[in-house]
């Protein structure tokens, strides 16, 4: 039987997202961070010394994902992060399907010092993509198309590709929505983002492992937010 936990405005769904979100229906805004496609080969003598290309590999996170769960029918905005290789292909059927696309720039600030044949891994996508009645919003600073962040290794998150909090938070400060659903969760760093902006979160995992994670981080989130926050004096 499927998990179900609500923790505060988050409601979290452990299970196939594909099978979840059909169950569930229209959502207001999607934020996507699924398994990419790309080629987890190579990497040369230095190959040892990057076991997280091996466990991304070993949990089949680099097979990509089925784009027609970011469909109109079910999200007013979507937010994809993608790899390189998969933009071409993606970002054409995205704009067929929305009013606008765009596509932003996460810029890793401690990107592996790696090229080999290929330019440095220091640069990861997302596109967000909108009907008409769900532009972006934000301030300017918000509307920048890209980020300047570490990369999420460091967070002490035991999730191979767990997405550091200030991006999800850059992602979120553009979305034109009151709740967001992740539908591929992974360790729930975008839940965590929504918690502390103030949104309603739905997000869907089908690893156990993960899913705890998710829960225990959202949990926090959630917490940390009904914390009174020391009222700034009045002069
Ligand atoms: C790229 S990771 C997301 C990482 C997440 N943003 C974080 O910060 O931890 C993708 C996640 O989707 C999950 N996943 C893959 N296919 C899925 C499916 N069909 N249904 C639900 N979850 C799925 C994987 O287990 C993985 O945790």
């Amino acid at each position: 039987m499927r998990r179900v936990e609500v923790i505060g405005s988050a409601t979290l769904y452990q299970g196939d997202a594909y099978e979840t979100l059909e169950e569930l229906g229209p959502q207001d805004a999607g934020v996507f961070d699924p398994p990419y496609e790309f080629a987890t080969s190579g990497g040369g003598r230095f190959r040892k010394a990057r076991p997280n290309m091996d466990q991304i590999a070993a949990a089949g996170l680099d097979k990509g994902f089925d784009d027609r769960i970011c469909s109109p029918a079910i999200f007013r905005s979507v937010a994809v992060f993608c790899h390189n290789d998969q933009l071409p292909e993606l970002l054409p059927r995205l704009a067929a399907r929305f009013y606008r696309t765009v596509v932003c720039a996460w810029h890793k600030s401690n990107a592996l010092p790696v090229a080999n044949k290929h330019y440095r891994p220091d640069t990861e996508f997302w596109i967000h993509a909108w009907l008409a009645d769900a532009h972006p919003v934000g301030s300017l600073t918000d509307k920048a198309r890209w980020i300047l962040s570490e990369n999420g290794r460091f967070t002490g998150v035991d999730h191979p590709t767990v997405k550091p909090e200030p991006v999800m938070d850059k992602v979120l400060a553009t979305i034109n929505a009151r709740r967001v659903c992740d539908p591929f969760m992974g360790s729930g760093s975008t839940g965590v983002a929504a918690i502390k902006r103030g949104l309603g979160f739905t997000g869907v995992e089908r690893d156990p492992k993960h899913f705890d994670t998710a829960c225990r981080r959202i949990e926090a989130a959630v917490k940390a937010s009904e914390i009174p926050q020391p009222r700034e004096a009045v002069r």
